[in-house]
């Protein structure tokens, strides 16, 4: 699939058909590659046990659930013996939307699943507020096992565990990712600044873009939908919607080298005795 027709079909599986920033009536059609692939997108199916209401699995090419059950096992770190289980991360692997917590609460732990307690479902409310289905955009954390008593991540684990994010980003190439908080912001951008001077703001990142936001627990802790942060989280999640709605910036340049190659190759071949009027 080619990159326009991949983001096409990933943006109108997250926002419905609506999200183009041009008019419907000025439209031209869909390129044709991307109604079979439209159609092959897995049909909702609904899990008693998971508040993930699309068996997306199913989907997944075999390296990813090669990687997953790899992920599941880890036992690279210490939080492997107080852990209840691994929390993967969920959503479907086609989204141009990517969040990325700090680390799986009780409830997550529990459940298996991220962003699944109070800080989760504010995340939720705020995404359907902006017309997002959560079950749209893929959740990861920094660190997939809960430390006991939710304390912050140390360095160590942060080291061990990222790599199995990375890897996760890679296979999902989200366009926008957003990190949640101090611990997603300071790992993903590689900075010291706190979340409080980065919020507000899209950063560059490898071909895509971060915009980093509070943590929906730091909402919480912070008087919830009464607080100051509160509004500044919407405040970004706006910039998420306007971020994901612009279109595809142009392919960069070739290299100079190969400009010179190129006027070279235009160039007419000067004749010998032409060369000593230069
Ligand atoms: N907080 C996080 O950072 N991640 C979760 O999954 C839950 C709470």
């Amino acid at each position: 699939m080619t990159r326009p027709v991949k983001r096409h079909v990933e943006m109108e599986a997250l926002f419905g058909a609506d999200f183009l920033p041009i008019s419907r009536k000025g439209r031209t059609p869909a390129p044709a590659a991307a109604a079979p692939v439209a159609a092959k997108a897995p049909a909702p199916k609904k899990s008693a046990s998971s508040t993930f209401p699309y068996d997306w699995e199913k989907d997944w090419p075999s390296d990813f659930q090669t990687f997953r059950t790899e992920v599941l096992d880890c036992r690279k770190c210490g939080l492997c013996s107080t852990r209840t289980q691994v929390v993967f991360g969920t959503g479907p692997l086609q989204t141009p939307l990517m969040f990325v917590g700090e680390a799986p609460g009780e409830d997550e732990d529990r459940k298996g699943e991220p962003f699944v307690g109070r800080a989760g479902q504010l995340l939720t409310t705020t995404l359907k507020k902006f017309g997002i289905e959560r079950s749209r955009v893929y959740i990861a954390n920094i660190l997939k096992c809960r430390p006991p008593g939710n304390r912050d991540p140390q360095e160590d684990e942060i080291e061990t565990c990222t790599p199995w994010l990375i890897e996760q980003i890679s296979l999902i190439q989200p366009q926008v990712i957003v990190t949640l908080g101090n611990f997603a912001t300071k790992f993903v951008l590689q900075t010291q600044t706190g979340i409080t001077r980065m919020r507000g703001s899209v950063y560059p990142w490898h071909g895509r873009t971060v915009i980093p936001t509070f943590h929906p627990a730091a909402i919480l802790r912070g008087g919830g939908e009464k607080g100051r942060q509160f509004g500044e989280l919407q405040e970004d999640f706006a910039l998420i919607k306007r971020t994901l709605a612009e279109p595809e910036p142009p392919p960069p340049p070739p290299p100079v080298t190969s400009l010179v190659e190129l006027e070279r190759e235009e160039q007419p071949a000067i004749a010998d005795d032409q060369l000593e009027l230069f």
